[in-house]
């Protein structure tokens, strides 16, 4: 061509670029070109390949966000900005070129009903004589024998063991971090590439702090993509009107995190994040126990006591899952004669007659409803924001971080962990808190004052 054209090389060169970013708008791949009296021709090509695979149009930031060869990358995107479809073509993309004999490609979302869709629309996408679908076990074998599996990450143990060749998770803020620990420890023989999407939600989860280290952007291993609704809009792919009347129906900090992607501060935490993280202490306490909160569930949860100190320092933590009767010889064996506040909601009711006729008086009970419930993380989120308790760092914060207050459509404040989480450790120091309120007037080293009947009434 060189002998054709003085300037062939370089625009050979100008012509790829070109190529490339009218491939991203008409579907078209160039083959070649041909030098004519006026100039270059291109020479267009949709780009078909032996599969008939088409790339179907994406936008860029799309695009760029997830076709690209970082091993991680974390999109923090508005709610329908087309997140899951990309994530869809690059999954299928990645099992057409790295795929072979049982080798694995994960789907992962929160909960099965989230991933079912991922697998229900990937169906859908990928030409039927290209696959089979188990519909129980939820995967897809394609026709070179990589299997597409579709995960729920309520449950991390699900999520050991094979050697997996590349993953999505999907709606990430939601998913647990012992399933993104599972996840991860699969992809690290393979060094398999992640795509990590989801809106944002509050500050206090894993695929928050992945995405600060990927814009932190010296890594070239992340890359972290931001995709607001108006990024979609101008794209075609949402309606300007929808980002408008979501505006409308939304509470501002719910729209910034839905439509902008800009987490709140602590995602509807009643505690707030810096106050928990000013309570951590290195260890725990080694002084005795002045007031015991429990949590004691029955079933398969969590039995949950934590003692605090007379300064309010967390200085017993018991955490277990037993039958009912050794609970409750546990209980009593570790409060002692420790005045000591339960959870008596429902069953709790047995479980506190049963406590106080074998353990003793110390033992109080609180019946939870909306409102004691309110109540009683009011009292512990005054407590965290005064600095007047104390505990070391592992699941007493990572449950508090989590912990969350919704407000319903009646305006009703409802306060729990999100769905898939614990929250006994939070209602086991809520109850030691409000016990331990109740103690202090002894323990602040004040003597009762007693002074001459000067009023004339008698009481
Ligand atoms: N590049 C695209 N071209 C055409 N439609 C798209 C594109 N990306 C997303 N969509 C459409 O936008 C809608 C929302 O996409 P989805 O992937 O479910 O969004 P998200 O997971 O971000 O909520 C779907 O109907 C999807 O088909
Ligand atoms: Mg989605």
């Amino acid at each position: 061509m060189a002998d054709l054209h003085p300037e062939a090389d370089r625009l050979a060169q100008e012509i790829e670029l070109m190529a490339y970013k009218e491939f991203q708008d008409k579907e078209l791949y160039p083959r070649g070109y041909s030098v004519v009296p006026d100039g270059v021709e291109i020479l267009w090509e949709t780009p078909d390949n032996d599969l008939g695979y088409v790339r179907p149009w994406t936008y860029e930031l799309q695009c760029t966000g997830i076709f690209n060869t970082a091993r991680y990358s974390v999109i923090e995107a508005s709610t329908k900005a087309g997140k899951t479809l990309a994530c869809m073509i690059w999954i299928y993309e990645q099992a057409v070129l790295n795929g072979g004999a049982n080798k694995n490609f994960w789907w992962v979302g929160p909960v099965s009903d989230q991933s079912d869709i991922a697998f229900r629309r990937l169906k859908e996408f990928i030409p039927k004589d290209l696959y089979v679908a188990n519909e129980s076990r939820k995967f897809i074998t394609l026709w070179n024998g990589a299997v597409i599996w579709f995960k729920s990450g309520d449950k991390p143990d699900s999520l050991y063991g094979e050697d997996v060749y590349a993953a999505v998770v999907d709606e990430a803020s939601r998913v647990k971090l012992e399933s993104w620990q599972a996840l991860r420890s699969t992809l690290t023989f393979t060094r398999g590439p992640v795509r990590i999407i989801g809106n944002v939600k509050g500050r206090a989860n894993w695929m928050y702090k992945l995405g600060r280290i990927a814009l932190e952007g010296d890594d070239p291993d992340f890359v972290y993509a931001k995709i607001t609704a108006m990024d979609a809009a101008d794209a075609g792919v949402f309606e300007w009107k929808d980002v408008w009347d979501a505006k409308k129906v939304y509470d501002d900090m719910s729209f910034r995190e839905l439509y902008l992607a800009e987490p709140a501060d602590d995602g509807g935490n009643p505690f707030g994040i810096q106050h928990i993280q000013a309570c951590i202490v290195p260890r725990i306490s080694s002084n005795e126990p002045v007031a015991f909160g429990w949590d004691v569930a029955k079933g398969t949860n969590w039995v949950v006591g934590i003692g605090l100190d007379k300064e309010g320092n967390v200085c017993r933590f018991h955490r277990w899952r037993d039958s009912w009767d050794a609970t409750i010889k546990k209980v009593i064996a570790h409060t002692g004669k420790v005045p000591a506040l339960v959870d008596s909601t429902g069953s709790g009711d047995q479980l506190l007659e049963r406590l106080r006729n074998d353990g003793g008086r110390n033992f109080t009970g609180l019946v939870f409803s909306t409102r004691s419930k309110q109540e009683l993380m009011i009292g512990l989120a005054v407590a965290i924001q005064n600095g007047e308790i104390a505990y070391p760092d592992g699941p007493i914060v990572y449950e508090l971080e989590l912990f969350e207050y919704a407000v319903s459509p009646q305006g009703n404040i409802k306060y729990a962990a999100p769905q898939g989480y614990h929250d006994d450790c939070v209602d086991a120091l809520a109850l030691a808190v409000k016990r331990w309120r109740g103690m202090q007037a002894v323990y602040t080293g004040a003597t009762p004052i007693s002074i001459e009947q000067t009023s004339p009434w008698k009481i």
